[in-house]
């Protein structure tokens, strides 16, 4: 979104002095070594970096899929990386959408099967049973959204990378995210399917409003995000953003409005 926030307004997400090490036999390795980063809601931030930089590890740390060494996650100010891990659990399900590099579908389930996943797992089985017409409407829906109506009932062998990647961000999408982390979401994919789930990146942030943090390696990719961050040395580096893209040359989808709780 090319709003910008009322100043003093609380980032929705920030890393602060954020440091992690991996242990390796008797060798610990820093790869982050205080990142700093805030990020407003609706904006969409590309983080750039060469691989190995440290860029997934970033991810997994804001959307408490790992815990950092040092530092903090924060939504809104309040510290998230050392609740409980039932209420982390509870945080990861309803705030964060996450697309994997390599998509994580589950290859015995139907496209839309495994978009309803998340919603399956925050209701538990018998309040997922009693809504399960309402809920299977909503995973219709955001299936239609991401154009894959007609691949709801096949099987993820049955797709292309593209279709995949179509399928893994309407799963992320389903519950109603408030934050989109994506990972190298473009990164498998020829430059014209590529492009296709840029647009849709870009269509969801500006018309629902969804916050997304996007890594890439692909400064032409990165350049459709509003802003641009580097991972360097373990260390985030501003860049100038770019303008998103010409939103006129962009085909529309109609509105993705994910569904509230
Ligand atoms: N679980 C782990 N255990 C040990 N080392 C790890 C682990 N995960 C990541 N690393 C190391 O941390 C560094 C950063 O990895 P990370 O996957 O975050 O990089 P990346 O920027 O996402 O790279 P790419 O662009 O190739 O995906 C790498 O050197 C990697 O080997
Ligand atoms: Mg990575």
């Amino acid at each position: 979104m090319t709003s910008t926030p009322a100043s003093g307004e609380l980032p929705q997400l920030a890393a602060v002095a954020l440091e992690k090490a991996y242990r390796k036999g008797q060798h610990v390795i820093p790869v982050l070594r205080g990142v700093e980063l805030s990020v407003q809601r609706g904006e969409f931030v590309a983080v750039i970096g060469q691989s190995g930089s440290g860029k997934s590890t970033l991810l997994h740390l804001l959307g408490l899929l790992d815990a950092p060494t040092v530092g903090e996650v924060r939504l809104r100010g309040e510290r998230i990386d050392d609740l409980p891990e039932r209420v982390r659990d509870e945080l990861r399900n309803r705030v964060f959408g996450f697309v994997f590099q390599f998509y994580h579908l589950l290859p015995e389930l139907t496209v839309l099967e495994n978009v309803l996943t998340p919603l399956m797992i925050r209701q538990g089985v018998l309040s997922y049973w009693r809504q399960r017409r309402t809920l299977r409407r909503a995973a219709e829906e955001i299936v239609q959204a991401v154009g894959l109506a007609h691949r709801r009932n096949h099987r993820p062998a049955e797709l292309s990378g593209g279709e995949m990647q179509r399928a893994a961000i309407a799963r992320a999408l389903v519950a109603g995210p408030e934050i989109l982390l994506a990972d190298e979401p473009t990164g498998n994919l020829d430059a014209n399917t590529g492009a296709g789930i840029m647009e849709l990146l870009h269509q969801l942030n500006e018309q629902t409003g969804l916050t997304i943090i996007m890594v890439t390696h692909d400064l032409a990719v990165a350049r459709h995000a509003g802003r641009l961050v580097q991972l360097k040395a373990g260390r985030i580096v501003e860049t100038p953003g770019t303008p998103a893209g010409d939103p006129d040359a962009v085909e529309r989808l109609r509105p993705i409005v994910p569904m509230a709780s």
